[in-house]
């Protein structure tokens, strides 16, 4: 598990921007905000949103997705201008074939973001492709019905042997799937249940997947940005070092 003093919390006034954002070589930067609004920094990030997102923005029925949109998009722009030595009328974020985000400023950026509840969560790297996802634990009505719709039947044996830890591991499984999912870019072409991993004793392997092609040496680490909060991240390369 990731520890916390690893993962940089942005604060209101954003000073952490101008301080951290600077990669070296091998770092993978993990930054996480809380998405209630605060009026300071609701204002900024609205300031450097594009019109495309302003026009996005309108189209939310209630306040608080609303602000969560801007929040979460506008620290994006910050970050990434300050790591690129950009401007934000100069940066570009386009998609993927199949949506995952890059700055057309400088491909050899990596970074993804995920949010859950009221965190929003960031990785930047010049290392490798990234995948990063979150979850608030929550209750889930249907929890027997997504294991079986997104678990192999290792991963279900591996909930059964430990019936109180059930949820907690559903959300563990579902976490770290879906950050490799957006490590390899692929996003929801693959079904959750075309991979299958091992998280015993602590140590996460992928066991097995179909449906693409073979890929190695991707890293898997877990983390939680908050009491609460599930998290995994994926990258490449041994020599990384992730650092506040
Ligand atoms: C992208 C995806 C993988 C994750 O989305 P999500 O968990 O709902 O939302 P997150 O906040 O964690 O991530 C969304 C962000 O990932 C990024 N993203 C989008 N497509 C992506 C892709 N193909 N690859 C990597 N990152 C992607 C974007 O930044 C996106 O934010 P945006 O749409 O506001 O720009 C999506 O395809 C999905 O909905 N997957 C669900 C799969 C599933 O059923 N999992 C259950 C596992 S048990």
């Amino acid at each position: 598990m990731l520890p916390n003093s690893n993962i940089v919390a942005l604060q209101t006034d954003l000073s952490e921007t101008k301080k951290y954002a600077s990669l070296k070589e091998n770092d993978l930067h993990i930054w996480q905000v809380s998405l209630t609004p605060e009026s300071a920094m609701l204002k900024m990030c609205n300031s450097v949103l594009t019109s495309e997102d302003k026009e996005k923005v309108k189209w939310f029925k209630f306040e608080e997705d609303r602000n969560n949109y801007i929040i979460s998009k506008g620290i994006l722009r910050l970050l990434l201008v300050d790591y690129l030595k950009s401007n934000n009328s100069e940066l570009v974020i386009s998609r993927q074939k199949k949506g995952k985000p890059f700055a057309e400023n400088d491909r050899s950026f990596f970074f993804n973001m995920s949010d859950s509840g009221k965190v929003c969560v960031y990785a930047f790297t010049r290392v490798s492709e990234v995948g990063i996802d979150i979850e608030e634990k929550r209750l889930l009505h249907d929890l027997d019905e997504l294991i079986q719709r997104n678990l192999t039947n290792k991963e279900q044996d591996f909930l059964s042997k430990n019936p109180s830890e059930k949820a907690k591991n559903f959300f563990r499984f579902w976490t770290i799937k879906e950050a490799y999912l957006k490590a390899i870019g692929e996003g929801m072409r693959l079904t959750p249940d075309n991979l299958e991993f091992s998280i015993e004793n602590g140590n996460i392997k992928l066991m097995n997947q179909q449906g693409i092609p073979e890929q190695e040496n991707w890293i898997i680490q877990e983390f939680s940005p908050k009491t609460s909060y599930f998290g995994a991240l994926v990258y490449k390369n041994e020599n990384t070092r992730i650092l506040s």
